[in-house]
């Protein structure tokens, strides 16, 4: 059968590929303890659930405006006007069906074929995907392996064809924290080269040392910068498929354009969920930051005193430690010998790494680590 090429040239996500294998494993008897998936293991705070709940008793069940319910739009555009510094008026948001949708549609809305994106490895598993999607080349540019934070690598892979680069801090899946010197230098680089800039900061609320700076925030990057973010990380929503773009309007207009042709628009009931989460009570959140940081601290003291060493663990839900050699053999013996699900840094343009998600209870986190310790 004749197929689409565009679709050959993506593999199928890496990541769950080892949850998979977990879940056969699980499936069959096996008690295995899964450190691989990227989503909270919170429930919804309910004041977020009712308020869908409540919407769909009303029978709001109808078509909504394509860049969102205007309070949802509303809500998006104060903060990040309010929290994140970026002069946004609401023309400017576009509501998708998650982060990952603002993603695809803004390498749709920007890319041409053969254009070039630079991408800061190591790197979330769909940026590559989307920007082969829209017809674009990606350009791996490795972080410094010691600090995680940028080299003059950025600087030599910009070249002529270059459109876009990705930010992703905290990053998944190192989980460090770009410094001011990073974001100074991206966005230098940026208005040198007239390049855009896609920052997706969806885990900005899960950072355990001093506030994220939004790169969009500073000066002359405002109107260079589509700013992704959504609910899945910050309010233990992945399921509900709901996030956002902040933007330039020009580029904002093309992702309305795609979306308008492809999901619509995000589920209308959903949306009234997202204004329940954004303008209600904030403290779910720092409830979880919180729980999330104890655990972080739990696991990276743990791999120490194994004699492993993490990348600066200062944001999002992962702990990523250098193995060393052959990360994809390692992640299999700790699956088959410890039964413990990790992924394998390859996945993520990293080898020699794994990823371990602390985004599970304690007792299993610590049963976890006591499995990988025996191994020796
Ligand atoms: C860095 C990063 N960006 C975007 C997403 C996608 O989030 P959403 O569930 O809103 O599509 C994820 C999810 O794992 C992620 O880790």
């Amino acid at each position: 059968m004749n197929l689409s090429s565009r679709i050959a040239a993506i593999a199928p996500s890496a990541t769950l590929a080892i949850a998979n294998r977990a879940k056969a494993l699980q499936r069959g008897g096996v008690d295995v303890i899964s450190l691989s998936v990227g989503e909270p293991d919170f429930n919804t705070p309910a004041h977020i659930t009712e308020a869908c709940i409540a919407a769909l008793r009303r029978g709001e069940t109808h078509y909504a405006p394509g860049a969102g319910l205007p309070a949802l739009v509303e809500a998006i555009a104060s903060k990040a006007r309010d929290e994140n510094r970026i002069p946004c008026d609401p023309s400017q948001v576009l509501v998708t069906a998650g982060a990952k949708d603002a993603i695809h549609q803004a390498m749709q809305a920007v890319l041409n074929p053969g254009d070039e994106v630079v991408v800061l490895t190591p790197d979330w598993v769909s940026y590559e995907p989307c920007v082969r999607l829209a017809g674009g080349v990606p350009v791996f540019v490795a972080v410094d392996p010691a600090t995680f934070q940028l080299t003059d690598a950025l600087l030599e892979a910009v070249g002529p064809r270059t459109r876009v680069v990705v930010v992703n801090s905290p990053s998944n899946p190192s989980g460090a924290v770009l410094d001011s010197a990073s974001l100074r230098m991206i966005a230098d680089v940026c208005m040198e080269r007239d390049l855009v800039a896609l920052s997706d900061e969806i885990y900005e609320k899960l950072v355990y040392g001093p506030g994220l700076v939004s790169l969009g925030s500073l000066p002359g990057m405002a109107g260079r910068t589509v700013t992704v973010n959504g609910f899945s990380k910050a309010y233990a929503m992945t399921g509900w498929r709901l996030g956002w773009a902040v933007g330039p309007k020009p580029i904002v207009d093309y992702m309305a354009r795609v979306q308008g042709h492809t999901t619509s628009q995000a589920v209308t009931f959903v949306m009234h969920g997202g204004v329940a989460a954004l303008t209600g009570d904030q403290s779910c959140v720092e409830v979880m930051r919180r729980a999330f940081d104890e655990r972080r601290r739990f696991v990276l003291d743990r791999l120490a005193a194994m004699g492993y060493r993490c990348a600066p663990a200062d944001g999002a839900f992962y702990a990523f430690v250098e193995v060393g050699g052959d990360d994809v053999a390692t992640a299999a013996r700790w699956l088959d010998e410890a039964r413990v699900a990790v992924t394998p840094g390859s996945a993520f343009h990293a080898p020699g790494w794994l990823r371990l998600s602390y985004a599970a209870a304690l007792p299993r986190l610590s049963e976890a680590l006591d499995r990988i310790a025996a191994l020796g």
